[in-house]
């Protein structure tokens, strides 16, 4: 499992910024000294240190076979807890940043596959790279072959079009607005009612991961892939302020409404093992001792629930609550 602590971090310049759609910009970051960047997967993200202080994953979205320089696209989350908007607001190119290498949760497994690829908002950017890498596989005469869909409220809203518009050569790529009306949303079923040798990868809102999760049940397993952090829907839940208490030391540390315990915790110089930050992943797994807590993640089994935090994204139920961990 990765672990993300301070001395994992990189110092990344940022080359070029520019808005892709109504409220997402990509950055483009390169190695200060020009020296090539780290190899990836198609699929993976990195770490970086927002401006605001709390750290993000961005899905990369460029072609894997690029090492000179590694792209990631933002949404401005207008009631997230700060990180999107400082990394929008206050990073401009030639800027340095403080980044992960890659981490790869969600990855494309073989590119000579028949793949559909499923993107909801946001979610184009790990799609986007895998077609990246099977159109230039495609070109060099490999054998696999996409279909692309593409969902978002609107064209003004839909990041990278004319990118994947440019791969039409090597798949089918197919846009649905649904205006914000979730009733005109795709209907996936006449996709996937059949279920053949393709491997789904999809990345999108819940809703959207839900209704492909609902109808493609009866798909062989191991041939449906979702991802989910960058559109966690943790980020949009109310939050307030609490306390915990560290019971080794018996210290009471404040966790503000915008702030994760996680962030709490790194604040305060402790260093907790982390790696997806929206809570997937199960590094961040802590101890429970005492109080109340409202679980926000996709890990904790019910019984786990009784004695573990995932201390990324869960907050205690109350506000003003103390909630104590054993570390
Ligand atoms: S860091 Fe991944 S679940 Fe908390």
């Amino acid at each position: 499992m990765t672990q993300v602590l301070d001395s994992d971090l990189t110092t990344l310049l940022v080359q070029d910024k520019r808005q892709v759609a109504k409220d997402i910009w990509s950055f483009r970051l390169v190695h200060p000294e020009g020296q090539s960047l780290p190899a990836f997967k198609a699929g993976a993200h990195i770490t970086v240190q927002t401006p605001a202080g709390q750290r993000r994953n961005y899905s990369l979205c460029n072609d894997p076979s690029e090492t000179s320089f590694c792209e990631i696209a933002i949404k401005l989350e207008h009631n997230g807890r700060g990180g999107s908007r400082s990394m929008i607001e206050q990073v401009q190119a030639g800027q340095m940043l403080q980044a992960s290498a890659p981490k790869k949760d969600f990855e494309l497994l073989d590119p000579s596959h028949e793949v559909i690829f499923i993107a909801g908002g946001i979610g184009v950017t790990p799609l986007l790279s895998m077609a990246r890498q099977m159109s230039k596989l495609q070109l060099a005469g490999g054998q696999g072959h996409f279909r692309f869909y593409y969902c978002a409220r609107d064209a003004e809203g839909a990041a990278f079009m004319p990118e994947l518009q440019a791969l039409q050569n090597a798949g089918e790529v197919s846009f649905h607005f649904d205006g914000g009306n979730p009733d005109a949303g795709l209907d996936f079923w006449p996709l996937l009612e059949k279920p053949s040798q393709a491997h789904i990868y999809c990345c999108g809102p819940q809703g959207l991961m839900d209704a492909v999760k609902d109808m493609s049940g009866h798909w062989p397993q191991g041939r449906v892939h979702f991802e989910s952090f960058g559109v966690n829907a943790a980020q949009h839940a109310t939050n307030s302020p609490f306390q915990i208490k560290l019971s080794k030391s018996q210290t009471v540390l404040p966790v503000a409404e915008k702030e994760s315990i996680l962030e709490a915790l790194r604040k305060a110089g402790h260093r907790v093992p982390s790696s997806c930050e929206s809570g997937t992943c199960g590094s961040c797994k802590t101890a429970l001792v005492a109080g109340q807590v409202e679980h926000r993640d996709f890990v904790l089994s019910d019984s786990d629930k009784c004695n573990h935090i995932m201390v990324c994204v869960s907050r205690a139920s109350q506000a003003n609550d103390l909630i104590e961990i054993d570390l």
